[in-house]
């Protein structure tokens, strides 16, 4: 399947097949050239220093270079496009004006930000935690942290006070930004009230500092600064620090399959390198392009293809602060008419809902200034791609199903446009300078040859892999180097299919994928056991036609507990409180007990089946301590519906 969009594509397809070649075979010679993408205060003289093998596990690029991302992503673009919209603005309510902020307004205002953060005493090295709505801040937060070497780390403003206080400690922040309120779909979260309750589990010393949004403010505590009084009179210039290529950028932090998230560490120039050189070949940018990505800037999705990878290339980026569904279900169109977006990015689960609308939301909108769209996140099912293709597109513009994760940094697989025929749900072949293996999963063993099926890992390293997990670098290496040495193991299955292209089966550990929301089951689970009427608790995810995947809990309550449809509600609700409103279990099956061996481990295969209506498959269930408490699931399974 071919698109016909008017793209003078920065790659055809034998360019593709040669420069690929070369970048994986002399990937030091290929990664120096593209670091000069970046303006370097120091040149880098070393390309790459990199180990996989296990207890040595070193990732490092361009480490003698150094530089400033902020410089990178403002004020090398002043001279030439100064007065050029560095950002677009979108509100959540459409009646509001939409602002449009160009390089020179976005250097005042990430300096003036910095020179307050700088008040606060935040130095190099220093992190600070953002919990902000998509509001411009956001990324003036994020670039002014980058401009005095702190450490910014984001908290989506979507997660519980439990979950931001956990946070906050994992990465001893100095500093937390927040607003007053956050209005998402016509509705307003409470983020300082969330952010004071987070702050009770957090030390004294943290400082607070309250970006207005919607004046809505109540209460301040001695710890608070209220920036916009700040910011009146701080200075707004700022000299950006010098930093090493290798200094960390962001901390991330991300759902694994085992314990609490992990802080994924990303650094400055190697990322930066990765995150502008994808933004412009994976999506065709040109100069003069105005971007959207809909991600929200609390995922890495809004890290890279937000702010980083586009600012970096002197793009127009949309920022959006509301939902696919507010007010209407035309508002993505709607968005794309009234700025003239070129490139559009967004997730399966959001097409899928749009998909459901109907055609005519598409339709009432010129859609014509299109040029490439792309998604991320989960798989998309052909009928989705199919009607992103025809509808959104028109037929004519090429889909880039991107995929990678919080860990890489940017795309690792996906179609080029105008270089890749397309298949429907595939992420076909690797980015420049990236070399997916296929392994036999019980064996580790390299599957060659086409047609075949495994565990994915990656072979050699790229510019922009995380480095660390943030003061656990034995748990990075236990996590990602361990199961497969000497190779970087991505925790998603793949398929090779005859022509060589990849596809994407999902994730081969205890992580699901829920609207495009990455999220470990174990995190589900210590929420339920954290209730005082839940002795035990199994959590799975299963095919959910909207969300692409449901999450569905096994619980097993106290003795003495009676099961009611009120305990139901009032787990869901204190899992909302636990972890967030992402995290809200869709189906909750009271059981009495749940599969185990005899060494007592849960046998998720067995609950997964059976939540996947699969149950006719169970495979052999004799090593069950108890066979007999499956029965009792199967009959007394959820109704998906
Ligand atoms: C899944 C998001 C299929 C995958 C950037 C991965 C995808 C996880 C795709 C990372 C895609 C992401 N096709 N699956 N195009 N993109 N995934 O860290 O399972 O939030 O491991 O990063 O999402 O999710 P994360």
């Amino acid at each position: 399947m071919t698109a016909s969009a008017e793209i003078t594509p920065h790659v055809n397809a034998e360019q593709y097949k040669l420069l690929y070649a070369q970048s994986v075979k002399d990937p030091d010679a290929f990664w120096g050239e593209q670091g000069k993408r970046l303006d370097w205060i120091r040149p880098y003289t070393r390309v790459s220093d990199v180990s996989f093998a296990p207890g040595n596990v070193s990732i490092r690029w361009f480490d003698d270079g150094v530089l400033n991302v902020s410089a990178n992503c403002i004020d090398r673009h002043l001279d030439t496009r100064g007065d050029q919209t560095a950002i677009i603005w979108e509100p959540d309510d459409p009646k509001d004006p939409a602002l449009h902020i160009t390089y020179k307004d976005l250097h005042r205002s990430v300096c003036k930000m910095a020179s307050v953060l700088k008040e606060l005493g935040v130095t190099r090295g220093d992190r600070v935690v953002l919990y902000l709505p998509m509001i411009p801040e956001a990324a003036y937060a994020m670039l002014a942290c980058a401009r005095i070497g702190a450490i910014h780390s984001i908290v989506f403003a979507g997660f519980s006070p439990d979950a931001l206080a956990a946070r906050i400690n994992g990465c001893d922040a100095k500093v937390v930004i927040t607003a007053d309120e956050a209005p998402r779909g016509g509705r307003v979260t409470a983020l300082k009230t969330n952010t004071d309750q987070a702050l009770l589990h957090c030390d004294d010393d943290v400082k607070c500092l309250v970006v207005k949004r919607t004046g809505g403010q109540t209460t301040w505590t001695p710890r608070d600064y209220d920036y916009n009084k700040l910011a009146k009179t701080a200075a707004d210039t700022c000299a950006p620090e010098p930093m090493d290529a290798e200094d960390p950028l962001f901390i991330l932090y991300t759902s694994g399959s085992t314990g609490q998230p992990k802080g994924v560490v990303h650094t400055s120039g190697g990322y930066l390198a990765y995150a502008a050189m994808t933004h412009e070949i994976v999506f065709d940018y040109h100069d003069g392009d105005v971007f959207w990505c809909t991600a929200d800037v609390g995922w890495v999705t809004g890290h890279s293809y937000i702010v980083y990878g586009p600012l970096a290339n002197g793009a127009t980026t949309i920022m959006f602060e509301g939902v696919p569904t507010y007010p209407d279900t035309g508002r993505f169109w709607d968005v794309c008419e009234k700025h003239g977006v070129n490139q559009f990015y967004t997730a399966p689960t959001a097409i899928r809902a749009l998909m459901a609308a109907g055609d005519d939301p598409v339709k009432s909108y010129d859609l014509s200034s299109l040029r490439t769209l792309g998604t991320v996140g989960e798989p998309i099912n052909p009928e989705a791609w199919n009607w992103y293709n025809t509808v959104v597109g028109g037929g004519r513009c090429p889909i880039v199903d991107t995929w990678w994760q919080t860990e890489t940094g940017g795309h690792l697989m996906t179609p080029l446009p105008g270089a890749t025929e397309l298949k429907p749900g595939s992420a076909q072949q690797p980015f420049f300078g990236i070399t997916p293996v296929v392994l036999e999963p019980t064996t580790g063993d390299v599957i060659d040859g086409n047609d075949v099926e495994g565990v994915l890992c990656i072979a050699t390293s790229w510019p922009g892999q995380m480095r660390t997990v943030w003061g656990d670098h034995e748990r990075f290496e236990k996590t990602y180097f361990s199961d497969y040495e000497g190779y970087y193991f991505t925790g998603d299955g793949c398929k090779r299919d005859a022509d060589g292209d990849y596809w994407i089966t999902g994730r081969v550990d205890d992580v699901i994928n829920v609207s495009g929301h990455r999220m470990g089951t174990a995190e589900v689970e210590s929420a339920l056991v954290a209730h005082g009427r839940v002795a035990e608790a199994a959590v799975v995810g299963y095919p959910h036609a909207i969300k692409g995947q449901g999450i569905y809990c096994y619980v097993t309550l106290m003795n003495g507990e009676e099961p009611s449809e009120e305990l139901r509600q009032e787990l869901r609700r204190w899992v909302r409180t636990e972890i967030g409103p992402i995290a809200s279990p869709d189906l909750i099956q009271w059981a009495p007990g749940l599969p185990k061996t005899r060494s007592g481990k849960i046998m998720r295969r067995i609950l997964r089946k059976i939540a996947e209506d699969d149950f006719g498959a169970l495979g052999d269930i004799s090593t069950l301590a108890d066979p007999s408490v499956v029965e009792d699931l199967i009959d007394n399974r959820m109704n998906r519906e």
